[in-house]
């Protein structure tokens, strides 16, 4: 059995970040709703439980609950604010409003005596957030950290190992977070601490081979960071029986196919099937200037070409997808509305003969996909290459999408993406690109007049592509790339700059 810490989800922002501090801690930590079955929880036999935080509060009536028999399963628990308020009440604690929220950096005093604050200054700064506040611990549990305004910023019992925190220590701000995290796995649930990339590997390539025997796998490869990363694993289990299908819709970047049939067909010699419709997709897109219409047109025309390769491949056991963890978690809150429609987390092929789908990276937040790719040795461009849109340039061409268009802009995003490696910028800037919009206007170029496109460019700092802010690019770094682009690529006369964070904007244009 796997050593596995469950995050049990009541809807917190900072959640999915507590799984991955966990992981990063070196423990398997999996995140489940708040009303996961009880025996659901046992039968995975976690070495420990984190509550998470949430926007409830525990005095409400319709507040969310976990099973209470948990607190007497001998698991050892972490309540991080709404949680620990929820264990602390039901557990015959009292919880309170505070007159006035406490939000932001605080002082607190540890003590430092307790297994979980081991090792930590007594006086340190935490992360709060919260209205409502534990204001007696239960019987039995001592006050093991104070702030100025609130007296239980922790408490706990080390008979029990049961531990509420008001304060967020998965947060950056949180001094010793780390520490305090790390000291409940080691020091309170017993961590041996095995979860890293480099023994994922092994466990992976030896899960794979045991489900699919001699049986064929087929995965449509994009070249993205995760279906690259998936290819090059299950290549590693299962060699041959791999065959992948990377379909050019001719609205990649400049190149771009051709790397991809250089590192997969050539580096790793997989059994790659490169189609070139680029022709279709431009037929189908011409004349069509609304986003979410491109995205459709290309999303069906993806599944269509995918099939029809496939179709000629015949029978395969397996179809394997890129899927990553976060794509799969099941929230204990509701989703949030769909401003853009994502195709390539849209519909399975239904043509394609296949009896299971694989999914080899279902259990990996991107950054570990990211450290799988490296302990797998690919290449450096491959494993940090930039979140990519699956309908590609055509909804970064303002208006209708044609193949002299594509090529413009094909040139211009090149230049932009050359420069910013050159000044030293792109491990910095999370994603970086150039738009063609639709606007011409006058310019003069030595002592002619010109009538051209505009190119603008985005490039935005993240985290994970929900929020943007854009990035402060250095002047001369961006004179270099307006004067290149001008220069080099024809059709193009002037350059703006995007300085839009998001929200309100989105990071693409459309
Ligand atoms: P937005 O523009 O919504 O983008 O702020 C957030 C992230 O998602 C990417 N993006 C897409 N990815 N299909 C995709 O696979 C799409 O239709 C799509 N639209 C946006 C975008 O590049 C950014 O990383």
């Amino acid at each position: 059995m796997r050593e596995t810490i469950i995050v049990l989800d009541f809807g917190g922002q900072y959640n999915q970040l507590i799984a991955r501090r966990v992981r990063d801690l070196r423990v398997y930590a999996e995140i489940l709703p708040y009303d996961t079955p009880l025996e659901k929880i046992l039968e995975i036999k976690p070495i420990g439980i984190i509550l998470t935080g949430g926007p409830s509060t525990v005095t409400d009536e319709d507040a969310p609950i976990c099973d209470r028999r948990l607190f007497d399963a001998g698991i050892p628990i972490l309540g991080i604010c709404y949680g620990s308020q929820l264990m602390g009440s039901v557990l015959g604690g009292s919880v309170k409003r505070a007159d006035r929220r406490e939000y932001g950096k605080t002082d607190i005093r540890y003590n430092t005596d307790c297994p979980l604050f081991k090792g930590l200054e007594a006086d340190s700064v935490c992360w709060m957030s919260h209205t409502y506040y534990v204001d007696k611990p239960p019987k039995g549990f001592e006050i093991i950290a104070s702030t100025q305004s609130c007296e239980v910023a922790a408490y706990g019992s080390a008979e029990k190992s049961l531990y509420g925190v008001q304060f967020h220590p998965e947060v950056v701000h949180t001094r010793f977070g780390n520490e305090i995290l790390g000291n409940f796995l080691y020091e309170i649930c017993g961590a041996s601490g095995g979860w890293t990339m480099e023994n994922y590997v092994e466990t992976a390539v030896a899960d794979i081979r045991r489900r699919v025997g001699d049986g064929r796998v087929l995965l449509g490869l994009s070249g993205g960071v995760d279906s690259s990363v998936a290819a090059v694993l299950l290549d590693k289990a299962v060699g041959k029986n791999l065959t992948c299908i990377f379909v050019d819709h001719g609205l990649l970047r400049k190149d771009e196919a051709k790397q991809v049939e250089e590192v997969f067909k050539g580096e790793y010699d997989m059994n790659l099937v490169c189609v070139d419709a680029s022709e279709r997709f431009l037929s189908r897109l011409a004349g069509v200037t609304e986003p979410e219409k491109k995205r459709k047109i290309i999303g069906e025309e993806f599944i269509r070409v995918f099939e029809q390769e496939a179709a000629k491949i015949g029978k395969v056991d397996f179809l394997a997808q890129g899927t990553i963890y976060p794509d799969v978690i099941e929230s204990g809150k509701g989703y949030a509305a769909v401003i853009k429609s994502h195709h390539n987390v849209g519909g399975l092929p239904d043509a394609v003969d296949f009896r299971e789908i694989i999914e080899p990276l279902r259990e990996l937040f991107k950054d570990e996909v990211r450290a799988l790719g490296e302990a797998l040795g690919m290449p450096h461009h491959i494993v940090w290459r930039q979140p990519f849109p699956g309908p590609g340039l055509a909804i970064r061409i303002i208006g209708d999408v044609t193949r002299e268009k594509v090529h413009t802009l094909q040139l211009a995003d090149a230049i932009f993406r050359e420069e910013i490696a050159n000044a030293g910028l792109d491990s910095e800037i999370w994603q970086y690109f150039a738009v063609l919009t639709d606007m011409r206007s006058v310019g003069v170029m030595g002592d002619e007049r010109t009538y051209d496109h505009t190119v603008a460019l985005r490039a935005v700092t993240s985290v994970d592509g929900m929020t943007a802010d854009w990035a402060r690019i250095p002047y001369d770094v961006m004179e270099k790339i307006s004067n290149r682009i001008i220069n080099e690529v024809k059709g193009v006369n002037r350059i703006c700059y995007d300085v839009t964070s998001k929200p309100p904007a989105t990071i693409e244009w459309e």
